[in-house]
């Protein structure tokens, strides 16, 4: 045998040992994070925070359909003016009803139509973020443009309208604070925040509650964006990261700009992925809560399962696909399969089910059948539509709470042959 075979052989041997190592490490952790999870769910709790006090807040009953708010105060939150705050106070002058960290706002815009020089009624959800004040609430929202190379599709609708038209001192109506993507305040174990853009709304209201409450809860957030143009309340963050000990913050530039230093502005280059959370969260058991665009959720929601999160500990929100665009228009087409019947009863029409649809909102819309719709997430709740006879079966979780015998029409399909008052 030659030396450089014996070296070669050598070589072999101790990559072989190493990637045995680094396999039993993997296993390992992986082990022990499953067990810290099987036993904080068991009569033992293995996390313990110095405080068990939760974030209380005063007892306050929401409203019922629209109230009147007027705008106080709008500011931009990023050198880039793409993101714009808007500090909302009720029109009565009443104290607000509170709402958990993570809620969001609906709104009923009046926007002129530019197509009809008309006036069309637009809903939206905006998160809040911030936390509870009872003489205001405050929603920041990203202005929509058009998709990347489609100049002539028009840009988003009600957040143009937003950031161009809406000034201090106009009105909206408002739907009282919702949504089921909240902190949950009677488990109060750590929590990891992951935000993708403006998905920092949501988490900006849960850091806020927490920090301002003084509970010892330890909080992760780890915040994803281009660069430091497009950061937002950055000088916020770094305050709070500064006087608090039980916050860490973790800013991530997929793209840092020239201005952005290292340390500083930012302290990971490259997006927030599974790698980066094993390296930097200590081996505990923790609540996740996830909200971002599309392909960061497609990727961390079920990676954090796949690194042994339980699923019972993770949260999270889309906050599409009002903003997420479909490729193709759907068109109903001809079916020979064993047609599932959905009747519109007040429009008198029966028409076969086309499993190509969405939803049976795109469904509903596609056979020129007029129903309300906002989000087209599940969380507005201005699709729901009386149930007659049959059963939908969801997409997603509803986020919208569903009177009895109404669906969501946005993420559902039919089970059966359906008839819906339409
Ligand atoms: C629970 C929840 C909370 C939310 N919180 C926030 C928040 O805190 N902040 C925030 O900024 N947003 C938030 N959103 C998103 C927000 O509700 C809106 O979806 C967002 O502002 C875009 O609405 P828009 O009317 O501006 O855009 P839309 O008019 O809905 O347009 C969306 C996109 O489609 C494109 N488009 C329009 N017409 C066409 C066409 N014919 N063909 C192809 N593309 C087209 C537009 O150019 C745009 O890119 C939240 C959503 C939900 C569901
Ligand atoms: S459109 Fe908002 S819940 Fe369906």
């Amino acid at each position: 045998m030659t030396t450089g075979n014996l070296a070669l052989i050598i070589l072999v041997v101790i990559l072989l040992q190493v990637a045995i190592v680094a396999v039993l490490i993997l296993f390992h952790s992986q082990r022990q994070y499953r067990e810290l999870v099987a036993g904080s769910a068991g009569t033992q709790p293995i996390i313990t925070t110095s405080s068990t006090k939760s974030v209380s807040m005063p007892p306050n009953p929401a409203w019922e359909g629209l109230r009147e708010f007027i705008v106080q105060r709008r500011i931009y939150e990023d050198d880039n003016r793409t993101v714009c705050s808007f500090y909302l106070i009720p029109l009565d002058g009443k104290s607000l009803p509170t709402f958990k960290p993570g809620q969001f706002l609906t709104f009923k815009l009046s926007i002129k139509d530019v197509n009809k020089d008309e006036l069309r009624s637009v809903v939206r959800c905006y998160s809040l973020s911030d936390t509870y004040r009872s003489d205001h609430y405050r929603i920041s929202v990203k202005r929509t443009p058009a998709p990347a190379g489609q100049p002539d599709v028009p840009p988003g609708v009600a957040s143009s309208f937003l950031h161009d038209h809406l000034q201090e001192g106009d009105r909206l109506l408002v739907k009282a604070p919702s949504g089921h993507f909240y902190l949950m305040e009677e488990a109060p174990l750590p929590v990891v925040l992951i935000a993708g853009g403006i998905g920092i709304t949501p988490m900006l209201s849960i850091v806020n509650t927490v920090l301002e409450s003084g509970i010892n809860r330890e909080v992760w957030l780890y915040y994803g964006v281009s660069n430091g143009a497009e950061q937002i309340m950055k000088k916020h963050l770094q305050t709070l990261a500064g006087a608090h000990d039980n916050f860490h913050l973790h800013i991530c530039h997929s793209a840092p700009s020239k201005n952005d230093v290292e340390g500083i502005d930012y302290q990971h280059a490259g997006r927030v992925a599974i790698p980066l959370l094993r390296t930097t969260l200590k081996l505990m058991r923790y609540q996740f809560y996830v909200c971002g665009p599309k392909p960061m959720m497609e990727s961390l929601v079920p990676g954090l399962e796949e690194w042994g999160v339980n699923s019972d500990d993770i949260y999270y929100e889309s906050f599409g696909p009002a903003s997420l665009i479909k490729h193709e228009k759907y068109e109903p087409k001809i079916i020979d399969m064993q047609p599932i019947t959905v009747t519109f009863s007040r429009s008198q029409k029966s028409i076969a089910w086309d499993p190509a649809a969405d939803s049976l909102l795109e469904f509903t819309e596609a056979n020129n059948i007029e129903v309300e719709s906002g989000c087209r997430a599940g969380s507005c709740g201005s699709c729901q539509t009386e149930v007659k006879d049959g059963e939908v079966v969801y997409n997603q979780e509803p986020d919208a709470d569903i009177e009895p015998k109404h669906c969501l029409l946005c993420i559902s399909i039919p089970k059966n042959d359906l008839v819906l008052d339409a």
